[in-house]
């Protein structure tokens, strides 16, 4: 069977000005670089935009290889250049060093007016800049407590997806970020098996496995429950990204979770 590569996403959000984001990246990279990590568990730490030429020279300053540890932005322009004032587009943080791209998530939604629509454009441009998307999805709180978490999942799914999307899923309920609140491991566990199903019908096929994980409150606490369930492919990481230790006990639980147990 294909080994699942697990991921463990840190996302700054607009926070750690430069020294800060510098020295953050430095130390989480070294404290990879003291605990090597199993083979198919990527870490990827997403800065933004201002911090990305600085925090890639960092990276690659430790040397450690890309698929260690890697960095992504917090989102990118549908087109690849032109008359946008203050959009950044994907071409140009691939020029800056980043690999993944996060879009769609709740603040952008929220705080931006972001559609369905645009997050699916801004898919198709991160894909044809050779970026691989993060795409967020999630239900409020009203919508989970009205029972329609399911049609808001679908629809974001239908949505914001490209047919054939090669990329990473996040499942990030709205009333888990930033609350101190994570779902339970029954909610979380039916959520994605939901996520699950209904991926083969946006992509047409049943042969792209999406990395699905989960974001919203994960600190080291929780991690190793949030990372046992067997639908989780991996965490996005808001505030507890921001801490180089913090961060790296998460990654440490990450890790643990994707080592092979010897059977007894
Ligand atoms: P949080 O943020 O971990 O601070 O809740 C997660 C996110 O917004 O991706």
């Amino acid at each position: 069977m294909a080994i699942v590569p697990k991921f463990v996403i840190g996302n700054w959000k607009m926070q750690a000005r430069h020294e800060h984001g510098l020295k953050l990246a430095r130390d989480v990279a070294r404290g990879i670089k003291d605990t090597p990590l199993p083979e198919h568990l990527h870490t990827i730490i997403c800065p933004p935009f201002t911090q990305l030429d600085g925090v890639h020279q960092a990276l690659e300053d430790e040397g450690l290889p890309y698929e260690q540890l890697s960095m992504g932005a917090q989102d990118c322009y549908p087109a690849s250049s032109g008359p946008f004032t203050g959009d950044i587009s994907a071409p140009m943080i691939k020029d800056l060093g980043a690999r993944y791209v996060i879009l769609g998530h709740s603040e952008r939604r929220q705080n931006h007016g972001e559609t369905d629509a645009i997050i699916r454009q801004k898919v198709k441009a991160a894909t044809a800049a050779g970026i691989t998307p993060i795409v967020c999805i999630g239900e409020h709180l009203a919508e989970r407590n009205e029972g329609r978490a399911a049609s808001v999942l679908a629809t974001q799914i239908e949505g914001s997806l490209t047919r054939g999307f090669r990329g990473i899923l996040a499942y990030e309920p709205v009333w888990a970020i930033g609350s101190g609140i994570t779902p339970s491991t029954e909610e979380l566990q039916r959520k994605l098996t939901l996520i699950r199903a209904l991926l083969p019908m946006r992509l047409m096929t049943d042969d792209i496995r999406v990395p699905v994980l989960y974001g919203g409150s994960v600190t080291s606490v929780q991690a190793p429950s949030i990372m046992s369930i067997e639908a989780v492919d991996g965490v996005l990481v808001g505030s507890a990204s921001l801490e180089a230790q913090s961060f790296l006990d998460i990654i440490g639980a990450a890790a643990e979770a994707t080592t092979p147990q010897p059977s007894s």
